[in-house]
């Protein structure tokens, strides 16, 4: 019989929560559990500060974010945005479905991240914005991409969801585009319940748009600045106490206080976890080291890396043994679930409906085949690191 899948070695890893994090959902369940309330703002406050940007608007999720953020940058039908196949779907969906054209650049094979030699092949007049995925939590190179978007006048939207944290030569993920999106879904480096995103920016314009459509558009004159932003001067209210617009036909990616709340503990302990992630990734790599046929992943010195995922790529031939077979005998002999992030993109069907096929982005199709991602995260003890270090090497030319 297959092995039960260890708590801490299973795929369900990143969440971390305490005392403090039950304390503060008590109050916000004492205060009636709203939403968009005072533990939102408060929220806000404190990530835009922690990432040194002027805003930052709590969303349902990183997907949210992602849409509302080329939208704030007035992404649309005709506009051409760029990112990286090898991603979740979210980043590359979220222009997809703001009606523009979506084409992606292929990866540099070491740090996995958006190569930005290949990102100038693929820039055209149409080209309104460039979505860099900071990925597994290092910080893609953030110099030669914005130098870029400086030349052609395109938005760099960062896709920080891996990288809570993560720095370039010390400039906070999300802080160096026109906007930073964060995922605080369960699996995340900080999580809000589960689910969970924000956006972060300094632009003024974009903040208010994405901000707007966040929340059906509304504009709310007289009384409350709850939803929107007050404009008291544009209508006579008379004996009006309140009056309601909407701009526009928006959405409803709007956080609850709960998770607001429980989003502000996450954030005072963040720095705290991702150190201990670092710590986990370090003792995994001194236990995998020399191992024969595996590639390691590496931190460039201009990043601070924030392990969201330890990648691994895997050689079958020195290794004895491919992914495939590598991810099934890890789970079956071993009880370690471990990751594939990601599937191409082009491989999908999603994508190839599109008109994309395998084999069209080669350094992405190549790393592919080989690449894993190991379960790190903060509880993770010396014994469940043991543990996954060991069943490597048993599973090594089969020991
Ligand atoms: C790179 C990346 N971008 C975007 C997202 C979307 O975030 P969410 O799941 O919160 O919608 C994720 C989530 O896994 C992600 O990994």
């Amino acid at each position: 019989m297959a092995p039960k899948i260890l708590f801490e070695l299973e795929s369900k890893f990143g969440s971390t929560y305490g005392e403090e994090e039950q304390a503060a959902m008590m109050r916000v369940l004492r205060e009636n559990a709203p939403t968009s309330g005072d533990h939102c703002i408060a929220f806000e406050k404190a990530f835009a500060e922690y990432c040194g940007t002027a805003h930052a608007r709590v969303v349902s999720n990183g997907t949210a974010a992602l849409f509302l953020a080329l939208l704030g940058a007035g992404v649309g039908p005709g506009d051409r945005v760029l990112t990286t196949p090898l991603t979740w779907i979210a980043t590359a969906a979220a222009g997809v479905t703001l009606g523009a054209e979506v084409d992606f650049v292929d990866i540099d094979p070491e740090t996995y991240n958006m190569d930005p030699a290949r990102l100038a092949e693929k820039i055209t007049p149409n080209t309104k914005a460039v979505l860099p995925v900071h990925l597994y939590g290092q910080c893609c190179d953030m110099d030669a991409i914005l130098g870029l978007a400086q030349k052609h006048g395109f938005a760099v939207i960062e896709d920080a969801c891996h990288a809570i944290g993560a720095e370039y030569r010390g400039r906070k993920a999300g802080s160096m585009g026109a906007a930073g999106c964060f995922s605080f879904h369960e699996q995340k480096n900080m999580s809000t319940l589960g689910e969970g995103g924000v956006i972060t920016t300094s632009d003024p314009e974009l903040f208010e748009r994405a901000a707007l459509y966040r929340s059906h558009c509304t504009r709310v004159y007289g009384k409350s600045t709850k939803y929107c932003s007050l404009d008291e001067a544009k209508l006579p209210m008379g004996k009006r106490f309140w009056w309601q617009d909407f701009d526009d036909c928006g959405y409803n990616f709007r956080m609850t206080d709960m998770q607001a709340a429980v989003g502000l503990v996450q954030l005072a302990k963040l720095d705290a976890l991702n150190a201990r992630r670092a710590e986990v990734t370090a003792q995994i790599q001194e236990g995998l080291a020399g191992v024969p046929g595996l590639k390691l992943p590496k931190a460039l010195p201009e990043n601070k890396h924030v392990w969201h995922l330890c990648p691994m790529e895997i050689d079958a031939a020195e290794f004895g043994m491919g992914k495939d077979d590598f991810v099934f005998a890890m789970r079956e002999e071993h009880g370690v679930r471990i990751g594939t992030h990601y599937i191409p993109l082009h491989w999908t069907t999603a994508f190839q409906k599109r008109g994309f096929r395998r084999g069209q982005f080669p350094v992405a199709d190549a790393v592919a085949e080989r690449l894993v991602t190991l379960p790190i995260h903060p509880r993770l003890t010396d014994e469940g690191i043991a543990h996954l270090v060991s069943s490597i090497k048993a599973l090594c030319r089969r020991g």
